[in-house]
């Protein structure tokens, strides 16, 4: 794919109302520069008054904010920057009521996952607490999107620029909220914007747009295109990860933007899988970073899934093309069996200052294991392409704890 081109298939995507734009642009814009066609992009759409989402810090520190405030004054304009690191249902109500009371006709949203996810939502769920809980906990319908959404990236790792869900962490519970209304009308990916990233940050959200890209090429409904979306991801996270995180150049910049973007389109198609539900766990009651919970069981995830005898398959996934697709994803990651291709994962991880071990990354008490597995939804796993048991998934706690 060149700059600005992408492989998504827009034109079968559902656009709002209000977009103006000349039918030949791609719903998503890709390459270095490209956020200054953000003035150009918010003019297609004539709004009057247009509500930013973004995370306080990173949009003052990284100059956006200036930048921005230039293409916003001949507009009516406010800043929402509540944003939790985790979007729950407290920060949600309060972008909620901003958007309520604003009304904004456009919503553009800067930062990384928790930012996007949080514009995505606050621009469908109302300003009713009780309403706002029935939507998450899909108990309602999602309601149509009234404003336009522009969604871009300042990190390579969620890919919520190009998918229709979006993730609630409400107590110990985590919710995705799915609708195709979700999916933005435009989206930025300027890869140039990863470059004020500190380097934690840059290795975290590389480490989920990994994951995403591998668990979707494993998915129960995983299909051709998305394995080509995971497939591009997974070659350019090897090529590219350990530059992106210590140098930050515009080559690897390109390629983890790059990869995170195409794993979002795979999960757009497949959702993700056991790492994922697991991970949430984690980030939840140890405050461990989204991308870092999730590539903390990959590498067992990826020789468990491997080696599953046929008896243990999901529904939806025969025996054959399971094992070819695990196959396929050891050669992908240059590895001659799942056991080095789990290593070579660990020794990733490793390689910018994480450690691979539980004890290690936040969970201090080994009892914990029991309680983590306890609060894992089994029935949510039924996209991993494997069955799993409570005591399966204990044992593999304790393997890397
Ligand atoms: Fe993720």
């Amino acid at each position: 794919m060149t700059a600005g081109e992408s492989h998504w298939n827009w034109r079968a995507m559902p656009m709002s109302k209000d977009f103006k734009n000349k039918a030949d642009e791609p719903r998503h814009i890709f390459g270095c520069g490209t956020l200054s066609r953000i003035e150009d992009i918010i003019k297609g759409f004539s709004p009057a008054r247009i509500m930013i989402v973004t995370d306080k810090n990173a949009y003052s520190k990284t100059g956006l904010q200036a930048r921005m405030e230039k293409v916003l004054k001949s507009y009516e304009s406010i800043c929402f920057s509540e944003v939790s690191p985790n979007p729950d249902p407290e920060s949600l109500l309060k972008g909620s009521q901003t958007v309520g009371n604003f009304k904004p006709d456009m919503i553009i949203a800067l930062g990384g996952g928790s930012v996007m996810d949080t514009a995505k939502l606050i621009s469908v769920l109302p300003a009713d607490r009780e309403r706002m809980l029935g939507i998450i906990r899909g108990e309602e319908e999602v309601p149509e999107r009234q404003s336009s959404l522009i969604l871009v990236p300042t990190t390579a790792g969620t890919g919520s620029e190009c998918t229709h869900f979006a993730v609630v962490y409400d107590g110990n519970k985590k919710y995705s909220v799915a609708s195709w209304t979700l999916l933005p009308d435009k989206s930025i990916t300027d890869p140039e914007l990863t470059a004020a990233l500190p380097e934690k940050a840059a290795a975290v959200s590389a480490f989920d747009a990994f994951c995403q890209a591998v668990e979707s090429y494993w998915a129960v409904g995983s299909t051709f295109e998305s394995r080509q979306y995971s497939a591009q991801g997974i070659k350019l996270f090897n090529e590219s990860f350990l530059s992106f995180v210590k140098k930050r150049d515009r080559h690897s910049c390109e390629n983890m933007m790059r990869a995170a973007h195409l794993g979002g389109m795979a999960i757009n198609i497949t959702k993700t899988t056991a790492p994922h539900a697991l991970s949430y766990a984690l980030t939840m009651n140890y405050s461990i970073p989204h991308g870092y919970a999730v590539i903390l069981t990959l590498p067992e995830f990826f020789v468990f899934n491997a080696n599953a005898p046929e008896s243990l398959l999901n529904e939806g996934v025969p025996f054959g093309e399971h094992k070819k697709r695990m196959k396929e994803l050891c050669q992908l990651m240059e590895s001659d069996s799942p056991d080095s291709a789990a290593a070579r994962i660990r020794q990733a991880v490793e390689s910018v200052g994480f450690a691979v071990k539980l004890s290690e990354a936040g969970i201090k008490n080994r009892d914990d294991i029991e309680k983590i597995a306890s609060g894992v939804n089994l029935e949510r796993l039924e996209n991993n392409p494997v069955r799993i048991t409570k005591k399966q998934i204990e044992e593999m706690l304790a393997r890397i704890w």
